[in-house]
């Protein structure tokens, strides 16, 4: 089957296929994916239904396979009967037999340590198998779902069984997910390792963020509209609080978590992404080279406020109520040690040396067991210059404010000053909502199955590259120094909005954090 990946950019170009419906879905040549901890969280609740949802829209090619590798002892049918289970239960679209009969014929699974050279040789005669029965054209991704620590020993295997290095051609492709390393020099560490097995290009780090569409709406908000680029500066423009609230815990992730703690886990990553999609710069085209570049250039110009005790803070949830249940602080979840101090909440403060932005700060801050699980992004702007009103009618008038609403209820607010109705000229702040559950017919796809579907169309522009990656832990690494031998976690009680060290910081400023 001919698609419209096959061909190289650099083959004669079709004037037709040129002109081709833009709208019309790309569907990659043939292709497999290996994912490597098929037994893992991830694999189960995202990955594998990915796939299937992928399968079922019609956007995986004929020639199509998936292999798992873990180190259970199954049969390609046991791995096919771990699938279905997690595709039942946590597949967006509906159960169609038809399609998934036909993408079961390609599960194959391959049972393995990651320290076994064998089981890789295994993989790579599996993978020509598939090649000659299913015709997937030895183009390979690589899903490194599995402890970062693993990251290099798999990726050396991979170097060392050839599979890394494609035939003519052919692609071969590694997805990792974060953490990107814990801070600035294994960050470096891990790029290298990756780097001197797979070329950048082949590179694609996951952050889900980036696959949501609300986050690539802010692009076309931003570029598309003339309403708001003008306002879109610090004439305007007070300050922009970013926010990833989280109101579940941390039962059964200590293992993950314990030690790493708020910063690393979303701000280093997601909320840095955030800010630099809300900050940069026109660019010239949305190629991913030139939407890289403008990332690159913003994330270079963010600095710390500071002085690091006022401009930032952390938190440790303790015990409380959660939607009518009590719950238990965090030294009391299983696995954590009883004298921890990783942070559950943290807050910091930035600042963009460019013209745009001189003066505006950017608060960030993200917690667990927080009042509401909510993601958005709100600018708020500048008080009007005068108010020809007598005071006592604008009591309740805050500033206006656009919220990007990443999750849930994905859509975008407008908050502004309306007269109440009736005799007095009382202003008082109303809400515009556009909601994407209510303009657009079709659901949003999972972040997971768009991003899946780049990589298999080697499509880059959603993965941060690695500069972006080593940029953000240079940004917070000093945080994290300064953390690590100043005190420990304020404790805030589960359910409300985290530590007063966090209030404090904002109304040292006299701002507030929004209660979303
Ligand atoms: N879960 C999430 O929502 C999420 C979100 C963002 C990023 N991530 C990242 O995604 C990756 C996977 O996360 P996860 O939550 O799925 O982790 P997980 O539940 O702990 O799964 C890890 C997987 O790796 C396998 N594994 C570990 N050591 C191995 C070894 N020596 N040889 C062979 N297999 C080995 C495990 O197999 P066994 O079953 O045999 O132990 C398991 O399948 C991690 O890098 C994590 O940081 C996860």
């Amino acid at each position: 089957m001919t698609t419209v990946n096959d061909r190289p950019e650099t083959a004669w170009r079709n004037p037709l296929r040129d002109k081709r419906d833009k709208r019309m879905p790309r569907i990659p040549g043939p292709c497999g994916v290996v994912i490597f901890g098929v037994t893992g969280d991830l694999a189960r609740k995202k990955l594998m239904p990915a796939i299937y949802d992928l399968a079922n829209r019609g956007l995986l090619p004929a020639s199509f396979a998936l292999v798992g590798f873990a180190r259970r002892e199954w049969a390609d049918q046991d791995f096919a009967n771990v699938v279905f289970e997690a595709v039942k239960e946590h597949a967006r679209t509906p159960f169609r037999q038809e399609v998934w009969d036909r993408l079961a014929e390609g599960f194959r699974f391959v049972q393995g340590t990651f320290d076994d050279e064998a089981a890789f040789e295994r993989l790579s005669e599996t993978l020509d198998k598939l090649d000659a029965e299913r015709g997937t054209g030895g183009n390979h991704a690589f899903y490194l779902s599995i402890p970062p620590n693993a990251f290099p020993q798999v990726c050396e295997q991979l170097c060392k069984s050839g599979l890394a290095r494609p035939r003519d051609d052919r692609w071969s492709r590694v997805v990792i997910e974060k953490p990107f390393g814990h801070d600035l020099k294994s960050a470096r560490e891990l790029n290298a390792v990756v780097n001197s097995v797979f070329p950048e290009e082949s590179v694609f780090r996951i952050d889900h963020y980036l696959g949501k569409e609300t986050v690539q709406n802010i692009l076309a908000l931003r570029f598309a509209n003339a309403l708001y680029e003008p306002i879109w500066n610090n004439n305007y423009i007070d300050h922009v609080q970013i926010t990833m609230a989280e109101d579940i815990g941390l039962g059964g992730r200590a293992g993950y978590y314990d030690g790493i703690g708020a910063a690393r886990d979303v701000i280093q990553n997601h909320l840095l992404q955030l800010l630099a999609l809300t900050a940069l710069e026109e660019p010239v085209s949305f190629s991913p080279h030139e939407l890289q570049a403008e990332k690159i250039k913003v994330l270079s110009a963010v600095k710390l406020a500071e002085p690091l005790d006022e401009t930032t803070a952390r938190g440790q949830y303790a015990a409380g109520w959660q939607g009518g249940e009590k719950v238990v602080g965090l030294l009391d979840e299983q696995g954590f040690a009883k004298d921890s101090t990783t942070e559950t909440y943290a807050a910091i403060t930035l600042e963009i040396d460019t013209r745009r932005w001189a003066g505006v700060p950017f608060y960030l801050r993200t917690g667990k067991r927080l009042g509401r699980r909510v993601t958005e992004i709100a600018l708020v702007f500048k008080r009007a210059p005068h108010l020809p009103f007598d005071a006592t009618m604008t009591e309740e008038l805050g500033q206006n404010a656009l919220v990007i609403r990443v999750q849930p209820d994905e859509g975008i607010t407008l908050r502004f000053g309306s007269k109440v109705p009736g005799s007095a000229m009382e202003v008082r702040d109303v809400n515009m909502d556009f909601s994407y559950g209510s303009a657009f017919a079709e659901d949003s796809p999972e972040a997971y199955e768009r991003l899946i579907l780049d990589v298999l169309l080697g499509e880059p522009s959603l993965f941060p590259v690695n500069a972006e990656v080593e940029l953000s832990w240079e940004i917070l690494d000093p945080v994290l120094d300064y953390w690590a031998t100043h005190g420990k976690p304020e404790a805030y009680e589960s359910g409300t909005w985290g530590p007063a060290s966090a209030d404090e910081m904002l109304h040292r400023t006299g701002r507030e954090w929004r209660r979303p």
